[in-house]
């Protein structure tokens, strides 16, 4: 028994501060892995409440069984595909950071339709977002991350947080993934992405 969350738990919409016993900022990792991340995260920023979304049972169990040996009251794990979660369960204005970290690149083009990076995505995170909320994107891979920041560029509700049309190799320091170390072992560079949302 662990304490992962599934869709058929939440209500649509499903205002997420009510799974935490102190009112926060949410903070909202999706594809978290195995949650070496947003676990990090919530044990170094206990001033956050944080969401891992993972659709691998494997993972998601695991991040739950993590963050229940570490008795961490501020991070929560649902199992599913965000693209179940997004256009149901979201309220508005709702997140304060939204993170999405080396997901999928789907690099042959036949399956390129299959990418999160989509202007319907972003139409949700923006709508997703507390005014002044950041959006944080990481890919290593090099055209995904110009897909995705071009995106962003030509979205009406967004601005550059690097400046205009800046795509940073550094990760901030707490940005460091799992998948950030798999590309450095294999020399690849990442690309970090951080956008506002500013209307
Ligand atoms: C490449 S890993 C990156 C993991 C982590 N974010 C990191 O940076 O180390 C991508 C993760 O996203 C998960 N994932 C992919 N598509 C997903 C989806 N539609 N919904 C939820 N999780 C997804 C995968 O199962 C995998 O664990």
């Amino acid at each position: 028994m662990d304490s992962r969350l599934f869709i058929q738990d939440l209500k649509k919409p499903q205002d997420f501060h009510e799974y935490f016993s102190k009112k926060q900022d949410l903070v909202l990792d999706l594809g978290s892995g195995m949650g070496e991340f947003a676990i990090e995260l919530a044990q170094t920023h206990p001033h956050f409440n944080y969401i891992c979304v993972e659709k691998r049972m494997p993972r998601a169990r695991a991040i739950a069984e993590r963050i229940d040996k570490r008795s961490l009251t501020n991070i929560i794990v649902i199992q599913t595909r965000f693209e179940w979660l997004i256009p149901h369960c979201f309220f508005h204005n709702h997140f304060h950071t939204i993170y999405l970290n080396f997901p999928d690149p789907w690099l042959k083009a036949k399956y390129s339709s299959r990418r999160t990076m989509t202007t319907k995505f972003l139409n949700y995170v923006s709508d997703a977002l507390i005014l002044n909320g950041n959006f944080h994107f990481a890919t290593d891979v090099d055209e995904y991350a110009q897909f995705g920041h071009d995106l962003l560029e030509d979205h009406p509700d967004f601005i550059n947080q690097l400046g205009p049309q800046v795509i940073s190799k550094e990760p901030p320091e707490i940005q460091k993934t799992l998948f950030y170390y798999h590309a450095q072992n294999d020399n690849i560079d990442s690309n970090f992405i951080h956008f506002t949302k500013v209307k």
